[in-house]
């Protein structure tokens, strides 16, 4: 009986995952109407394996007489001439079971995967990656972003810095930080000084833009850089400025000498 309770889930399941939902993701947040269809199917099928449990007792009696005349009556099959006796008994009940439910799981399978969506690559990694970007969302909505008010320079941030750098700055600040474009960001001259301490100085910047030169753009503001990527962004060119190794190559001095700590 258990047997057959777990077969008939595990096809319930199947067909639920193949037709209805087409996701493994709805075990853990299944919604109540499958719930429903759950709890009803495993009550009929307990109700069922009960009446048959019931009347197996009531011919298990004549069963048993079968049995032990059918027992008298083993056939074999006669190879003759090497001797070896071959039983010829019929093939277990559950295997034959077995048999057919791969058959049925066949046929919902060939059906599933040529007239639905099921296994289809396109439509799975579809799925897989907008749950990738809700989760990213989700994840960053409970991440909060470094501010003005919040940031600091830490160590740990200056290789993701760096990084950023690379890819969203060094085209007009040069790669090494030198300035370009763009001033040089490793010397003491300043043409925006906005905040008293160098960190905030260059968030400010990176955040707001600059307000004399619209190249130097409002990556913070616009939402184009998350705050969290600017403290990194901020952390590296915080490092570079305090660095004794400088640039060879730098851009001429723009703005005023101040020494931002
Ligand atoms: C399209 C070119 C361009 C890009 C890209 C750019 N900048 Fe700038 N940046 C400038 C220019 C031009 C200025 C000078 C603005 C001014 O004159 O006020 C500047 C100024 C700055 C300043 C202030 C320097 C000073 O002396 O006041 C900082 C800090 C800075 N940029 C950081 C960055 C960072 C970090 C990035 C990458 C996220 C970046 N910039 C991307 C062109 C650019």
């Amino acid at each position: 009986m258990l047997i057959k309770l777990f077969f008939s889930l595990i096809i319930i399941i199947f067909i639920f995952y193949v037709f209805l939902e087409c996701d493994f993701d709805y075990l853990k947040h299944p919604n109540p109407f499958s719930i429903w269809i759950y709890i009803i199917s495993l009550l009929l099928i307990i109700i069922s394996s009960f009446l048959e449990e019931i009347f197996k007792n009531q011919l298990s009696k004549k069963k048993l007489k079968k049995f032990q005349s059918y027992e008298k009556k083993i056939k074999t099959i006669n190879h003759g001439f090497d001797g070896i006796l071959e039983l010829d008994n019929k093939i277990p009940k559950w295997w034959q079971q077995l048999f057919s439910i791969t058959i049925v799981i066949s046929i919902i399978y060939f059906c599933s995967f040529f007239f639905t969506n099921f296994a289809n690559p396109q439509f799975e990694y579809k799925r897989a990656y907008k749950n990738q970007l809700k989760k990213i969302k989700e994840f960053e909505k409970k991440q909060p972003q470094a501010s003005i008010e919040t940031v600091k320079f830490d160590k740990k941030f200056i290789n993701d810095g760096k990084k950023l750098f690379n890819e969203n700055c060094a085209t007009c600040h040069n790669i090494d930080g030198g300035g370009n474009i763009g001033p040089n960001l490793t010397d003491d001259y300043w043409i925006n000084h906005k905040e008293k301490t160098l960190i905030k100085n260059v968030f400010y910047i990176i955040w707001n833009g600059s307000k004399n030169n619209k190249v130097m753009r409002a990556f913070g503001a616009s939402g184009e850089i998350k705050g969290n990527d600017i403290q990194k962004l901020s952390s590296y060119i915080y490092f570079i400025n305090k660095n004794n190794n400088k640039p060879k190559n730098t851009k001429f001095p723009e703005g005023d000498k101040i020494i931002l700590e």
